[in-house]
């Protein structure tokens, strides 16, 4: 029975990305060797961390001046790495979630930090705006969270911020056309769009780089891994390999404008249905909604009714649509490996349960 995989990561990958992945687990490049049990070192194994490598420069039309990583540690580290390498005294963060907040914690550790704007007075449920002239022109970075994963906003354009920008994409890199010569530093977990968990990947301005005096550990030092091809250390072979199919996938599928339309569409559907039904409604404010994430709860009428909700679309395969705990509810995820007739099943569901309980 087809199930519809609405997990917000990991989540859904695309079947092409699968079959692939499973067959070089047996029989990788023709090798007769699994993708698992070869050298890093091989030549074949170098040709698929380059040819990540060329396909990300590629889809994101990155400009001269900037490397492309595929490091390990999650996102997690990344909140980390960038206060390392970059934060000089002071740094500036906007809060708009849960993922957000743990970046800014993260970089206390290096210096002082301004939470520059925040939108936990309404629980994340916004966007903040207007915070970009009251950055100080002496602040090493300013940090963002282009799409926050629990509460479902995004930002619908890249800041301008008159200092180097960092940002958090793990929600919605490659979902969207994102103007990289703005950003300092993009990173992202790679478990949502752009293949398993294992692999984060890192896209660095090479001029900010060792700017200061502060000791680095080699493995966080963004230079160390320049310097190696990502290959300093045994890299998570099978989980970039994935990520090469799925990047390869999307250059097949007319790349990230091509996503964004798709995207839209996914998600436009399920916020029509959010809009028009009276027994649910949405948590994001409107004009900050996120394409990826589309979160939802029952209206306070119907309240009780969730469990039974779930229950509900759990009977047709729905899985993976339980809110995160902070927001209740529920969300839907829309990843680029989201299949259109997902999102149909779903809307059928919240429309039938409409009918059965209204
Ligand atoms: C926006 C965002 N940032 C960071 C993370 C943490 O990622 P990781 O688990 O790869 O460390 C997540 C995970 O869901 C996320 O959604």
């Amino acid at each position: 029975m087809k199930k519809h995989n609405f997990y917000a990561g990991p989540s859904r990958l695309s079947d092409y990305t699968l079959k692939l992945t499973a067959e070089a687990i047996t029989d990788f490049a023709g090798t007769g060797l699994s993708v698992m049990g070869i050298s890093h070192r091989s030549a074949e194994f170098k040709d698929v961390m380059d040819s990540s490598i060329e396909i990300v420069k590629e889809l994101l039309r990155i400009p001269e001046g900037y490397s492309v990583l595929f490091l390990q540690g999650g996102a997690s580290l990344q909140f980390c790495m960038a206060a390392y390498n970059l934060l000089d005294k002071n740094a500036a963060y906007v809060n708009t979630g849960i993922w957000a907040t743990k970046a800014l914690q993260e970089a206390k550790l290096f210096g002082d930090i301004t939470e520059i704007a925040s939108s936990k007075d309404k629980n994340f449920s916004y966007i903040p705006k207007g915070w970009e002239k009251e950055v100080h022109p002496e602040t090493s970075y300013v940090h963002i969270t282009t799409n926050n994963t629990i509460v479902g906003t995004q930002y619908k354009s890249d800041p301008d911020v008159g200092v180097p920008l960092v940002a958090d994409m793990s929600s919605d890199l490659f979902s969207r056309p994102v103007d990289v010569s703005k950003y300092a530093l993009i990173y992202a977990g790679a478990q949502k769009n752009i293949g398993p968990s294992g692999v984060a990947l890192v896209i660095v301005k090479d001029d900010l780089l060792g700017k200061f005096e502060r000791p680095i550990p080699k493995m966080l030092d963004y230079r160390t891994h320049i310097e190696k091809g990502s290959m300093y250390n045994t890299p998570p072979t099978v989980a970039v390999f994935a990520c090469l199919k799925t990047l390869e996938r999307y250059r097949q599928l007319g790349g990230v404008d091509a996503l964004l339309e798709r995207a839209n569409i996914k998600a436009q559907m399920l916020y029509n249905e959010i809009d028009r039904n009276k027994m649910f409604e949405g948590t994001a404010s409107v004009e900050d909604r996120s394409n990826m994430n589309i979160t939802f709860v029952m209206s306070e009428k119907y309240k009780e009714l969730e469990p039974i909700f779930l229950e509900f679309v759990a009977a047709r395969n729905i899985l993976g649509i339980k809110g995160h705990r902070s927001v209740g509810g529920f969300r839907a995820s829309c990843y680029n490996a989201q299949r259109e007739e997902s999102v149909k099943v779903l809307v059928k569901a919240m429309s039938d349960f409409e009918k059965r309980y209204k």
